[in-house]
């Protein structure tokens, strides 16, 4: 056995270095470091003479091994996961305080509950009174739940051996869990990791849906070791303003189904109410045409939403630094854009403020919004609405090319279906034509300029 060393393990990515530091070398966080119990570090010479068992190899085609999925009772929510609960299966539910994770948990453990699998609930972070009243907001009191406020993952794990498993586990939050097998606080990297290792291990064993609820920090990664992340099979976000009343959950990983598919939510009064089709949610709803205002046909996953850009220009007298502010799409593709259309289109932006939204609190991550910002800005700058029923898609290149975008037809179908009458998109996607729907091809981004000035 060699000396332990002294271990100082960043709380904020997982990175180990043998000496404090003010800044985290790895991830770059500051006053992040904090020591934490040596390891036990084994000779890495192994004596393979004695003491291993022989592995066994597996066929790959198992027979009468397949995918048997639980519904959660939330048509979202099984959707963001790609069909619903996975028996044996982790899932690791980030978002920020107060979005509405022990909301959707509760619900969905319920449903489970009412639907004849055995749920458990362990909280935490609330007592059981306060879970109690949550039930009884959401009209779930009757729901044959088993609620347990506890933190010692010890006496959860031996509770859990003495009874039939559960169909599903929810643990809120892994951050308040703590095993006295390790040292440390509740919600140090290590404490997080080994009580995940220890839960994970007995879902897996067991064939039992295990949730664990996760904080956000505020980056928006998830609070403790990023091999929290790597641990389980499903890693989902829940997101939305906090002041808006709509919430998405994301799947960013997804062992058993696709990733970008959404499940959308309205925080209600009697909780998280599905939102079945959600494509008009995101537009401001308003008759007349203004400056500035473009409809774009979003994809999330394979599902259309259509959403709402906004875009304000403030002319400068002096010549102070014009600001670009943007909330819901990337900074560094605002400047991108607007460097195109200065020197593809000749429009000047330079001694103006830009402004960019994208309305209801949402935000875009798709390539094809380009030509609806550029429709917004140039909107915008002439002081021309772009009209009411029309919907803009299309990605814009450097040369000021307008490129084709995955799903042309589905983001016509669905502006269609919403009583749009034109979209404006790139000229080599047109998709089939639409009933009630005038295409229009754009090659080239002065094509775009030439309309709406
Ligand atoms: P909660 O599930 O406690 O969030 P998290 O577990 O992510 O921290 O949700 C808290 C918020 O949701 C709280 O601000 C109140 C609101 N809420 C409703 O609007 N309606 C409801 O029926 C419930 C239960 C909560
Ligand atoms: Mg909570």
């Amino acid at each position: 056995m060699v000396k332990p060393k002294r271990r100082f393990v960043c709380q904020a990515c997982g990175s180990v270095s043998n000496r404090w530091q003010g800044q985290c070398a790895d991830c770059s966080e500051w006053n992040t470091l904090s020591e934490e119990a040596p390891q036990t570090v084994f000779s890495s010479k192994h004596d393979l003479s004695s003491g291993g068992r022989p592995i066994r190899f597996e066929p790959l085609d198992a027979p009468g091994e397949r995918l048997v999925r639980r519904t959660s009772g939330l048509a979202e929510f099984d959707r963001a996961l790609g069909g619903g609960l996975v028996p044996g299966s982790a899932i690791l539910m980030g978002g920020d305080p107060g979005i509405g994770k022990s909301t959707l948990l509760l619900q969905a453990a319920a449903h489970v509950a009412k639907a004849g699998g055995d749920a458990v609930y362990v909280s935490g972070e609330e007592a059981a009174g306060q879970v109690r009243l949550r039930a009884e907001r959401l009209a779930l009191s009757d729901a044959p739940i088993r609620l347990a406020a506890a933190t010692s993952v010890r006496d959860i794990l031996t509770t859990l051996g003495g009874m039939a498993p559960p169909a599903l586990l929810v643990i809120d939050s892994i951050q308040t869990m703590h095993s006295d097998q390790i040292e440390g606080a509740p919600g140090t990297v290590s404490q997080v990791r080994g009580c995940a290792f220890e839960l994970i291990r007995y879902a897996k064993e067991n064939g039992v849906t295990l949730v664990l609820v996760g904080h956000v920090t505020k980056d928006g990664s998830i609070a403790g070791p990023r091999v929290l992340e790597h641990m389980v099979d499903v890693v989902m976000s829940f997101e939305g303003e906090r002041s808006h009343q709509y919430r998405i959950l994301r799947s960013i990983k997804n062992r058993f189904g696709p990733v970008d598919e959404i499940g959308v939510f309205a925080m209600e009064g009697q909780g998280l109410a599905e939102v079945g089709n959600p494509s008009l949610l995101f537009l401001s709803g308003r008759d007349e045409p203004v400056a500035g205002s473009a409809v774009f046909p979003a994809m999330e996953g394979t599902r259309p939403v259509l959403v709402e850009i906004q875009a304000l220009i403030v002319r400068l007298q002096s010549g102070a630094t014009p600001r670009r502010a943007v909330v819901g799409w990337d900074t560094g593709r605002l400047a991108m854009l607007l460097a195109v259309l200065e020197a593809r289109c000749g429009l000047n932006f330079s001694n103006a403020e830009v402004y960019l939204n994208v309305a209801g609190g949402y935000r875009l991550a798709d390539p094809a919004a380009d030509l609806a910002v550029a429709a917004a800005l140039v909107s915008a700058l002439g002081d021309k609405p772009l009209g009411g029923d029309v919907v803009w898609f299309g990605e814009v290149s450097l040369a000021g090319e307008i490129r084709p975008v995955a799903h042309a037809a589905i983001r016509q179908r669905e502006a269609a279906k919403l009583g749009f009458g034109r979209a404006f998109g790139p000229a080599s996607s047109g998709g089939a034509p639409e009933k009630g729907l005038r295409y229009d091809g754009l090659t080239l981004l002065p094509n775009l300029v030439d309309r709406v000035l």
